[in-house]
């Protein structure tokens, strides 16, 4: 017989058929006549209920149907009597799989802590939270997808090796074969790099965006998604060293088309995964975060204000609260400040632009006023940033002379200049952190719950 699974079983509507079930037991209670076995597959965030008469089964058979263990069972999938699901399986035969020694299986009550469960991540994935944000992780990456496909534009795959430096904020993760304790030396003294496998210093990528922009200015809308890397040594619960990021990058958009396109896209993919995985939502909503589904719907429903930097930190210094960092035009806004404008001013979501050209990356837009840049930072509740963007330096002379404002050497990307000097045309692309989506989404407050795996200084562990 053919394997059911878990979700089809409860939304199949189909009673009184025999069916093969195979997962894990998550609880089992019961008396001396009958076990109520909660068998879950992941397939879905409800368990289905198996019930075996115990005259039927082994008594040692039984013994090892306890929680972690895995097994395979077949029997008639009929309405149930009992409170809190729809159907359940009156087992004709169970066999065990798997056993989770009771003694040791770690995973035995619930309600542990989300710090203990980072400790057993290679297990997590078992619990309901741990089982609902990775479904939704899922839909989220299929979503977006859809929504580029749906839209014309191109998943490019951007290199993960590279030997330039996108955002020239340093911070990056050296990629070598050279033996470290016996590395060659050359004239000047410092590492001999081409003796190395590619023949130059190269590093893990910050950011596909550079690579994007050449994809964009060929194929007109590209979008990237894809690991990335930064070695900042920051412990925050909104860091990690390796996450995940979405860039979409388009020629003939100027900033305003690229904030409607961020705009629009979020608001897509909280719609998508409220219409996809609604359960799972529900769950988390219930169990996690009380607010959660109010603030999504909110999101969704209110237009994001749009300010400019400078009209931010003239809010910010007129608002009387006591920040922990100073606010002053030509500072870098922290976390704290974001979540003051987002959460207490203006209530909703917010797009910042025009920031100080001294505070971004040399490849944005440079404004008439010789002071800010066409930068896009979105700004959303609890989170801060999740969205970093802006429209692109078009103009060969102009990218030029800020290159060597900042010391950016331009051998090194003669082939980003190029597409400046043939057919360069006004362009513009933002990075989504997609485990930034998905803290928001799923209201997780912690950005190591929301990738299976995560690094962060001093933890590589699984
Ligand atoms: O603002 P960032 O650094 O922008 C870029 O990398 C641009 N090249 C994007 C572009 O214009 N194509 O990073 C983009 C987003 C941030 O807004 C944040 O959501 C996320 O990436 N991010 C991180 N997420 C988790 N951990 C980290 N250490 C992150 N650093 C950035
Ligand atoms: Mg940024």
């Amino acid at each position: 017989m053919k394997r059911s699974t878990v979700k089809e079983l409860l939304g199949s509507g189909i009673i009184n058929t025999e069916v093969l079930l195979k997962g894990w037991v998550r609880t089992r209670r019961g008396n001396n006549q009958v076990a109520f076995i909660a068998v879950n597959d992941g397939t879905i965030i409800h368990s289905i209920q198996v019930v075996a008469e115990l005259a039927i089964f082994p008594e040692a058979l039984m013994k090892r149907v306890t929680t972690g263990s895995s097994i395979s069972v077949t029997g008639k999938l009929v309405e149930s009597m009992g409170k809190g699901q729809s159907v359940e399986i009156q087992a004709s035969e169970i066999n065990i799989l798997g056993d989770a020694d009771p003694e040791i299986y770690p995973l035995q009550k619930k309600g542990h802590s989300f710090e203990f469960l980072r400790e057993i991540a290679h297990l997590r994935f078992r619990t309901n939270t741990f089982g609902a944000v990775f479904r939704i992780r899922h839909a989220l990456a299929y979503g977006i997808h859809k929504y580029f496909n749906d839209r014309g534009f191109f998943y490019l795959h951007t290199p993960i090796i590279t030997a330039s430096d996108a955002e020239g904020a340093g911070a990056m993760f050296k990629v070598t074969t050279l033996d470290l304790n016996n590395a060659p030396v050359g004239e000047e003294g410092g590492i001999d790099y081409s003796q190395d496998f590619f023949g130059r210093p190269t590093n893990l990528t910050v950011s596909g965006q550079l690579e994007g922009e050449l994809g964009a200015l060929a194929l007109s809308s590209i979008y990237t998604f894809g690991p990335t890397f930064r070695a900042e040594n920051s412990n925050t619960p909104r860091h990690v060293a390796e996450f995940w990021m979405i860039e979409p990058e388009m020629a003939f958009y100027d900033i305003r088309d690229n904030m409607d396109l961020a705009e629009d896209f979020l608001k897509y993919l909280i719609r998508y995964t409220l219409d996809h995985c609604n359960e799972d939502l529900e769950f988390l909503n219930n169990m996690v975060d009380k607010g959660l589904l109010e603030r999504l719907r909110f999101v969704l429903e209110n237009p994001f204000e749009r300010k400019s930097y400078t009209e931010a930190v003239e809010i910010l210094s007129a608002s009387g609260q006591k920040f922990e960092f100073p606010v002053k035009w030509g500072l870098d806004l922290q976390a704290e400040h974001e979540r003051y404008l987002v959460e207490k001013h203006f209530k909703r979501p917010v797009i910042l632009t025009d920031y100080p050209r001294e505070i971004k990356a040399f490849y944005m837009k440079q404004n008439e006023d010789g002071k800010t840049v066409r930068a896009m930072d979105v700004l959303f509740p609890l989170i801060g940033e999740i969205i970093g963007g802006s429209q692109r330096e078009e103009e060969l002379e102009k990218l030029q002379h800020r290159m060597r404002e900042m010391n950016i050497p331009e051998d090194e990307l003669w082939w980003y200049l190029e597409t400046r000097k043939f057919g360069t045309v006004e362009h513009s692309g933002f990075g989504l952190g997609f485990e930034r989506l998905i803290m928001f989404i799923t209201g997780m407050n912690n950005i190591r719950d929301v990738i299976p795996f995560p690094r962060t200084p001093k933890s590589a562990e699984f």
